[in-house]
């Protein structure tokens, strides 16, 4: 099978890495793709919201599978014209990415169906923002309806922290139109856990859990990032919670979307706050999580490639999915200044050094070739830079291979947080879902 996959971050390297292992694939194309991914598919110079290009490409050289790693071309509706055009790709409708795109959209599409999720109100301006923060009380959340990178959530703790979240919403307009509308959510306390899982419209096939750092500094201190590292399984969920989110969230909202006619086909993505109450949704991603998806796919036994074409076609064979007991951690090398202004174009040295270390596997976000076109030195050119990922019975030797691979990366600008997993190397031992 020809597969095409679009995007170029570590999620979509470990994609590609995944789906390279298949005896089914012949030809592997990314599109852009990045100096990681070329050793296994052919780069493609489009970006992922080249929808109208991306199917012209995937028309002329029939590609067989595409599979989307990034929201952005979801929520512009590359599903919907590749459907139109007969070209098979495992992604959601722009219909069905709603539940990404919108808050608003996603909160109210739960609240139908009686899944699980914060308390909120929908506000349009300052002055109700501050009189519904009134009316919660502290700490409070509040977000942006539309995407914003993942920066669009501020979490309000005093009188001073509603003033700059008001004014950065509605009066610098730092979020511009996702900010039109904004929710006021109550604060949940509680541990998170990523839950994705893959759906063919109607079937769910849940994925291994994961747990995602998301603040940028040691002891969840510092803005919010894309994710700075992740450990699959999360730790936080029994295999008993796991299969009442599924009953509770996943395949409701799988069935909700149907009857709504918004059938969903990709990677339904929970995030989810594990309170006292039991567990509450925080947002729905379409797609899978960067960098859960790393872990996650580390961690998966079965042939990526098949499951993902039956799934495009509208009817998974597979009951289930199986995954490895080991546990995979991921520690994202990040450029200082991220996540606001990253410095880019610093020299990194030492990749292949530590991606030969026994299980470990390296996947590139933010690099590319200092000089275009020679594969010589690489340089950092983005924020999130490596993700630095390994495998191993247990959680404290999967960190101890991850973090020992970091320090073998050349790279003196790199910045990463040195306490993924720690908290829960104390508490159990990790194993199972
Ligand atoms: P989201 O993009 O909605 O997942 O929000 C980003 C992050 O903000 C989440 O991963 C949580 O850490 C935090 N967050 C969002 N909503 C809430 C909430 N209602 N209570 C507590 N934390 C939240
Ligand atoms: N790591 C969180 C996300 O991919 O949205």
């Amino acid at each position: 099978m020809k597969v095409l996959v679009v995007g170029g971050g570590a999620r979509e390297h470990a994609l590609c890495w995944k789906l390279r292992q298949s005896p089914l694939l012949t030809e592997l194309y990314c599109a852009p793709g990045n100096p990681g991914i070329a050793a296994l598919a052919d780069r493609v110079p489009l970006a992922p919201e080249e929808v109208q290009r991306l199917a012209d490409f995937a028309g002329e050289l029939r590609i067989d599978l595409t599979v989307v790693g990034p929201e952005l071309p979801l929520t512009l509706g590359i599903a919907d014209e590749f459907a139109n055009r007969g070209l098979p790709l495992f992604g959601p409708t722009q219909r069905a990415a709603e539940i990404e795109g919108s808050k608003v959209f996603a909160k109210q599409f739960m609240e139908r169906h009686g899944i699980p999720t914060a308390p909120s109100e929908v506000v349009h301006d300052a002055a109700a923002a501050r009189a519904a923060a009134g009316r919660f009380g502290y700490p409070v959340v509040l977000k942006a309806d539309g995407l914003a990178a993942g920066k669009g959530v501020i979490i309000v703790q005093d009188d001073a922290g509603l003033a700059a979240a008001v004014q950065a919403l509605f009066e610098e307009r730092q979020f511009g139109t996702s900010a039109d509308r904004v929710l006021v959510e109550a604060f949940l306390p509680g541990e998170e856990v990523s839950f994705m899982a893959l759906c063919d419209g109607e079937r769910v096939l849940p994925l291994a859990t994961a747990r995602d750092y998301k603040r940028i500094g040691d002891g969840d201190t510092g803005p919010n990032t894309g994710g700075m590292g992740a450990h699959s399984p999360s730790g936080g969920l029994s295999a008993e919670a796991g299969a009442v989110v599924v009953e509770t969230i996943l395949r409701p909202a799988v069935a909700g979307l149907a009857a709504e006619g918004r059938p969903f086909v990709g990677v339904l993505y929970a995030g989810l706050m594990l309170t006292p109450e039991g567990p509450r949704v925080l947002e729905f991603n379409a797609r899978f999580g960067d960098p859960e998806a790393q872990v996650v796919l580390l961690r998966l036994e079965d042939d990526l490639l098949p499951i993902l074409a039956a799934g495009a076609a509208g009817r998974f064979d597979a009951r289930r999915l199986s995954f490895r007991r080991e546990v995979a951690v991921c520690v994202v090398l990040a450029s200082p200044g991220y996540p606001g202004r990253p410095v880019q174009g610093e020299p990194i040295g030492g990749l292949d050094r530590a991606a030969a270390l026994p299980g470990v596997e390296i996947f590139h976000a933010g690099t590319a070739w200092a000089r275009e076109g020679a594969d010589g030195e690489l340089v950092s050119a983005g924020g999130r830079v490596l993700s630095v990922c390994a495998l191993d019975p247990g959680l404290s030797g999967a960190l101890k291979k991850a973090y020992a691979a970091a320090a073998e990366i050349d790279w003196p600008g790199k910045v990463y947080r040195h306490d993924i997993g720690r908290r829960l190397l104390d508490q159990v031992s990790l194993g199972g879902s």
